[in-house]
């Protein structure tokens, strides 16, 4: 009799202590799903939508009416805002630059805070302006003459590799091409040749489709939200391959060794007395000089947050660029009209006799439209990255408390019916005046905003623009399987294409 008894005021305390922690959250805190066990409100996101959480929380902000929703993935606070106006508004303020701190973010970074996505605060300042600064001296996000005879060099290399000149079988075959993957040569060599003083040669492409493969990985296997690991992570021990935990960990080594590789072999010839070759030069120069003043090299310029600082580069350089030109070139061999556009506009502005190049980029507005309009339509990276706030705020009326994850569902923003009529339709003319001209104005944040704003933004929108005009100049596109849409890509971090196989016919 006493056992039953037991179990009946057991359960009911149970079930009470359940009950306030669902509804229970800090005052005036964002309205939001409950907190349920173990991961709280992610069990909720996740039978929304297992596979895109930027589609749930939507959903959720639509349920709870209002575009800031709060609630709990495990034990963490997390706020996501939506809608184009306070996605923005996130973006700008300060107080939401940081960055939490998990288990995947480390298991990339020596296990410690390293690189520049995942860190925060006076070392994120001072490594980001640092990189800014010594990059800009070999045309990373701005225009440099050497910088755009690399670039064209590499896109002389990419028009033979589909024009089958190469040999290259697994990307290039029968007048087909394979995307993205044979887009990440350019790509990659471009950046490499910024950060470590030289374009790969034509030897080391299956390596360098090898390391992009690892970025591809890596991304895949990092949920936006960062996933049941980042709540509970000794969840690494018992499934290290389900939590992504593994795919993460053995891609990150992949990137991390690439440059270690690099730093090697500028260590072995570095002169401090002669002028840098390459960015790797500048940080080594600052470490040398760092150890001279007595700094604590731990704590700020070390080989360990070069290398981690190269791999940001290097995933981001290979997955997001590559990804969004299969994407363009996906939609324009849908909607052939846009694609003859796009090559009547280059037949009369640039012609066939040479390449399209950056000085070209303000008389081709259609093109540079079709490249805004795909940023648009397939957000690369639909929830940004996770911001956490460093100080207790307010945003649309709510209090924030610090130590919030907060996110920007910059997809929310991107497919606005109020502010875009139709954000299904993929119509780069929304993107031009009626002359045909650029709009000034352009209220898309595909790259963020704010101090956090992603620092390759130039870089990928002047290597973008170049190469996919030199393959429209060159190619016809259609796809040769009819399987493939433009919205079928892989989930993780950022959107990736599934492998797309595309006939380019070299064009009469
Ligand atoms: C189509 C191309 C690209 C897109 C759409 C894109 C988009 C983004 C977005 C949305 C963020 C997060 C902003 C935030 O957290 O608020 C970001 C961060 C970042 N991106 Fe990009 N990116 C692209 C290409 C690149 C390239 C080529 C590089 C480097 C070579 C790069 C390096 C970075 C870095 C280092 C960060 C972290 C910055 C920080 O936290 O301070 N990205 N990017």
């Amino acid at each position: 009799m006493l056992l039953p008894l037991l179990l009946l005021v057991l359960t009911a305390v149970l079930a009470v202590v359940l009950y306030k922690q669902a509804y229970e959250r800090p005052p005036n805190f964002p309205p939001g799903p409950p907190r349920l066990p173990v991961w709280g409100s992610y069990w909720l996101l996740l039978l929304q939508d297992a596979c895109w959480l930027y589609r749930s929380a939507w959903a959720m902000a639509d349920r709870y009416a209002s575009k800031v929703i709060g609630f709990y993935l495990g034990a963490f606070p997390t706020v996501v805002v939506h809608g184009p106006e306070l996605t923005r508004e996130m973006f700008n303020r300060a107080e939401f630059a940081g960055r939490p701190d998990t288990v995947l973010t480390r298991v990339r970074a020596f296990g410690k805070r390293r690189g520049l996505f995942f860190t925060d605060g006076a070392f994120w300042v001072e490594q980001r302006r640092f990189a800014l600064r010594h990059l800009r001296d070999f045309g990373f996000g701005r225009r440099m003459a050497c910088a755009e005879d690399t670039l064209r060099d590499e896109v002389e290399e990419l028009l033979a590799l589909v024009r089958g000149e190469c040999d290259d079988q697994e990307v290039a075959s029968r007048g087909c091409v394979l995307l993205p993957h044979a887009l990440h040569v350019p790509f990659v060599s471009l950046l490499w040749s910024m950060f470590a003083g030289r374009r790969f040669t034509r030897a080391e492409h299956a390596q360098v489709r090898a390391v992009s493969k690892a970025a591809a990985t890596f991304v895949r296997n990092v949920d936006p939200m960062g996933g049941a690991v980042s709540q509970t992570p000794w969840l690494r021990h018992l499934a290290p391959k389900a939590t992504g935990f593994h795919g993460v960990k053995t891609a990150g080594a992949v990137l991390t060794g690439l440059v270690k590789a690099a730093l090697d072999e500028h260590v072995k010839d570095f002169n401090m007395d002669e002028a840098p070759r390459d960015f790797i030069d500048h940080y080594l120069a600052q470490i040398t000089r760092d150890k001279a003043d007595g700094v604590d090299c731990a704590s700020t310029f070390c080989e360990e947050q070069l290398q981690v600082m190269g791999a940001d580069m290097l995933l981001a350089a290979a997955t997001t660029t590559t990804g969004t030109v299969t994407f363009a070139l996906n939609w324009l061999s849908r909607r052939p009209a846009l694609q003859r556009r796009c090559q009547a506009q280059l037949d009369a502005v640039v012609g066939r006799a040479r390449l399209p190049s950056l000085d070209d980029r303000a008389s081709l507005p259609f093109v540079e439209a079709v490249l805004r309009e795909t940023l648009r339509r397939n957000t690369m990276l639909p929830l940004a990255m996770p911001h956490l706030t460093v100080e207790d705020t307010k945003l649309d009326g709510y209090d924030i408390p610090k130590n919030t994850l907060i996110f920007a569902n910059v997809n929310s923003a991107h497919m606005d019916k109020d502010y875009w009529g139709d954000p299904e339709e993929f119509r780069p003319d929304r993107f031009l005046d009626e002359k045909g001209e650029l709009l000034r104005r352009d209220v898309t944040m595909p790259f963020g905003a704010g101090k956090r704003l992603c620092p390759g933004e130039t870089f990928s929108r002047q290597s973008m623009f170049v190469v996919l005009a030199a393959l429209l100049q060159n190619f016809w596109f259609e796809l040769a399987s009819d399987k493939v849409t433009p919205d079928c890509c892989l989930p993780g971090l950022t959107l990736t294409p599934k492998d797309t196989w595309m006939r380019a016919t070299p064009r009469a």
